[in-house]
């Protein structure tokens, strides 16, 4: 396959990777949304437990990504876009990567913090990152869902209107270079 960065769109398996993880948040919200709410001694009923095998599988997704990225880079910008979208799309994406570290992170610390355990669909159980109760990680909860609650779904907004718009007001190939087919 062709290096990413000689191309003018997006390889296989970049958009394969940036769809997967659409689907996977689009999946991980809606069952935010809907699990029970957590607080002390909460059971971790399906819905909770699909919430964080769920949030482990974007983790590692999202690792595979950067590193997929770091190896292929990206390719050449679209011509005529103006310095300030380049700046501003860069930062958005750069954004969009740390908080889908960090986020994930957050719920799984905050998993052990409250005594959860977090297990892969009930496969195998994660490594624990804290212990239960712990001093000083109590913020994480708070923090994991403020940051998916606002900025992560405020980024997006964002970055699916800019898409939209160099789609239909500026009829360039931006969207284009990252959907099948192209
Ligand atoms: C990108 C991945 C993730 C996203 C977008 C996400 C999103 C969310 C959201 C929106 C909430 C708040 C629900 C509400 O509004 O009440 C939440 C709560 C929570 N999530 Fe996640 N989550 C992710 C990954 C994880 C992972 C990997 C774990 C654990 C292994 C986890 C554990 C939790 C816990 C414990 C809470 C309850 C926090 C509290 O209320 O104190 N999440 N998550
Ligand atoms: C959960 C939602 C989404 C996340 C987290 C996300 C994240 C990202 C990231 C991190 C990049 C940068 C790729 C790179 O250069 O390494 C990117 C690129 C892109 N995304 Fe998304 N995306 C989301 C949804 C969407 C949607 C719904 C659309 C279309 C409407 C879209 C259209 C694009 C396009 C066109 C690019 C390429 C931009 C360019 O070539 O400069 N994304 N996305």
């Amino acid at each position: 396959m062709a290096p990413t960065t000689t191309a003018s769109h997006y390889s296989g398996t970049a958009k394969t990777l940036h769809w997967l993880v659409v689907a996977l948040l689009i999946a991980q919200f809606i069952f935010a949304w809907t699990m029970p709410h957590i607080g002390r001694n909460t059971p971790v009923s399906t819905l909770i437990g699909l919430h964080f095998s769920f949030g482990v599988v974007i983790l590692a997704v999202v690792v595979v990504r950067l590193v997929w990225r770091l190896l292929n880079g990206v390719p050449p910008q679209e011509p005529g876009v103006p310095a300030w979208q380049e700046t501003l799309s860069s930062i958005v994406h750069w954004l969009l990567y740390v908080l889908l570290l960090v986020i994930p992170v957050l719920g799984w610390i905050n998993a052990d913090w409250r005594g959860m355990p977090v297990s892969l669909f009930g496969l195998f159980e994660m490594p624990k990152l804290i212990a239960p109760r712990a001093a000083g990680w109590q913020f994480t909860g708070d923090l994991h869902g403020l940051l998916s609650n606002y900025l992560l779904l405020a980024l997006v907004g964002l970055h699916v209107v800019a898409a939209l718009y160099h789609h239909f007001v500026r009829h360039d190939g931006v969207l284009k270079r990252m959907l099948p087919g192209h």
